[in-house]
């Protein structure tokens, strides 16, 4: 197979960016009145503006090329026929059929897993809407009033980003928990506020082996047991989603309530089944549903959209561009939107998880720069914390701005103001302020000209900073749902260009391994050598001083 540096295409890019970045957004927008129009595309009620990248139709086309010459459409195909295109775990890649609403089939080893898929959502139906209705229990006869949900990385990261993203659907009779770091004041903080009698916990871990989530997990039984000192009343407040259904038991939830997940649906892909359980039991499964909806079609135009107007490939394309191009090593994800403050957290996990990688498809190290350095926060607030930087600073970060076009308060005015920044942003990045323009208002500013000339040229912005801004009429679990589903995809068509697995992590086994090892030795507090000099110096260190604090 071609190596993707070494194609004409990939090398057609090269040439086309030398011409290209030394342009400015600017002159591009000056020269072409309709580039709005040119650039932007819509889904359903969602508007990806992308006009205000360094990019021409030439651009454009070359990429599109690129996406076609690196057979985009044909791994497309294979992850929906539910090839093994997870080819170092020998594994289909099916999160696609957890959202599957309609009557088509969809296989995995030939095998139709449309039933099993659908079983699982009428389970999760069955129990969401008992604990919703007060019909399910606790031990004492009490209604469920707290959810925990007890799991880390993929089995944490997306229910709690939802359940919070879809707190205007959420329950006001119960609260929602989240429980994924090994820090026994995360557990202990969130019980201490709980009643045992009215608690469910959800125990969520694919592999049920996950060494923070055990122990969270067993913590939380023996809390448990200490108010209810019965056993047999376990059942009515632990219930268990994983794919290690002998564990689960083992753990001594009844197998009635374990529900099942699948060797094809990725940890951080996972939030659209049972792993979503949490969110079921917050929103009601209607909207559940409803998100799982707003899935399947963004799934559908993922599928069938020409490259030209397909959302996920655009914006994965425009993402290699400034990796591979531009050298760009960061991408911010900037909402504004209160409730996708778990948004950035959410989408680290699935983009460095999936394309953080260095050997591709063929065993060979890549010479070219993979998936970048995902960061953000809620765009508003980080406006006074980190924008400096994206606006003078002197790396190149492109952004994606999200925003909803009608929120659910009542106060317009705040609206308002949080529209006018999301214009203000993405239009100060892009424009910038030339020396002409900072010259021009410093001459108005009670200065003397000394003042003016030393202030000048911190005044300047050089602006040409890529955004993408999103808008979407509300923030409903469908569209939601969609956009989750877009990123998901973006995340795969850089995958395939960068010729890399987008579905294993074998990048976090080595630290397990060593965690687990480490472990047994800090039992007791003989000193270790088995180490470099750094390791053994700090647990050495860390066990001396364990035991100088140790004493009363
Ligand atoms: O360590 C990484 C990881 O395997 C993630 O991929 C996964 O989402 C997370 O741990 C949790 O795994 P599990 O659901 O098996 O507990």
């Amino acid at each position: 197979m071609t190596r993707l540096t070494e194609r004409p295409v990939w090398q057609a890019l090269s040439a086309h960016y030398q011409e290209i970045s030394p342009r400015h957004m600017r002159d591009l927008f000056a020269e072409d009145p309709q580039r709005f129009d040119r650039f932007s595309l819509r889904f359903n009620n969602i508007l990806l503006d992308y006009s205000k990248n360094i990019v021409t139709q030439q651009t454009r086309q070359l990429l599109l090329k690129l996406a076609e010459e690196c057979k985009l459409a044909d791994w497309i195909a294979a992850m929906f026929r539910g090839d093994r295109i997870n080819h170092t775990e020998q594994r289909a890649v099916l999160h696609v059929a957890l959202r599957n609403l309609s009557d088509q089939p969809m296989r995995a080893d030939g095998q139709d897993v449309m039933p099993e898929v659908r079983s699982e959502l009428q389970k999760m139906e069955a129990l969401s809407e008992a604990v919703r209705s007060q019909t399910w229990r606790g031990a004492t006869g009490q209604p469920i009033r707290d959810v925990v949900n007890i799991g880390i990385g993929g089995s944490d990261l997306g229910p709690e980003m939802v359940t919070e993203a879809l707190r205007p659907y959420g329950s006001r009779d119960i609260a929602m928990h989240f429980v994924s770091n090994v820090d026994e004041h995360a557990i202990q903080d969130t019980l201490q506020k709980l009643d045992p009698a009215t608690t469910l916990f959800i125990i969520a871990s694919k592999t049920f082996t996950t060494q923070e989530t055990m122990l969270n997990a067993a913590f939380a039984r023996d809390w448990f047991l200490q108010t209810i000192n019965d056993e047999s009343a376990l059942a009515k407040h632990f219930v268990a989603v994983t794919s290690n259904i002998p564990l689960g038991e083992k753990f001594g939830i009844d197998p009635r309530n374990i529900f099942a997940m699948w060797d094809w649906v990725g940890g951080r892909y996972s939030l659209w089944s049972a792993i979503g359980l949490s969110i079921a039991i917050y929103i009601g499964m209607d909207n559940f549903r409803a998100m799982l909806q707003g899935a399947h079609e963004m799934d559908q135009h993922f599928r069938t959209a020409p490259f030209g107007q397909n959302l996920p490939v655009i914006l994965g394309l425009l993402g290699i561009w400034y990796n591979n191009y531009f050298g760009a090593q960061a991408y911010a994800i900037l909402p504004y939107e209160q409730n996708l403050h778990r948004l950035p957290a959410y989408l680290q996990q699935a983009d460095m998880e999936s394309n953080g990688k260095c050997v591709d498809r063929d065993g060979n190290k890549v010479d070219y720069t993979t998936g970048p350095i995902i960061f953000g926060e809620l765009g508003n607030p980080a406006q006074h914390a980190f924008y400096q930087l994206l606006h003078q600073g002197t790396k190149l970060i492109p952004a994606d701005i999200l925003a909803p076009i009608r929120d659910f308060h009542s106060v317009r005015k705040h609206h308002r103001a949080l529209m006018s920044n999301v214009f203000a942003q993405t239009e100060a990045l892009m424009k910038g302020k030339t020396r002409q323009e900072a010259q021009q208002e410093l001459s108005t500013a009670d200065l003397d000209a000394q003042q003016q000339q030393l202030l000048l040229p911190y005044k300047v912005f050089e602006g040409n900073k890529p955004t993408n801004t999103i808008l979407f009429d509300t923030l409903d679990p469908g569209t939601l749902g969609s956009l989750l589903a877009m990123y998901e995809h973006k995340i795969f068509v850089q995958g395939v260009i960068w010729n890399i697995n987008s579905f294993d992590q074998w990048g976090v086994e080595l630290g397990k391994q060593l965690a687990s090892h480490i472990f047994g030795e800090l039992q007791d507090d003989d000193p270790v050598a088995d180490h470099d000099c750094s390791t053994n110096g700090l647990i050495n260190y860390y066990k001396t001083r364990r035991k100088i604090l140790r004493r009363p």
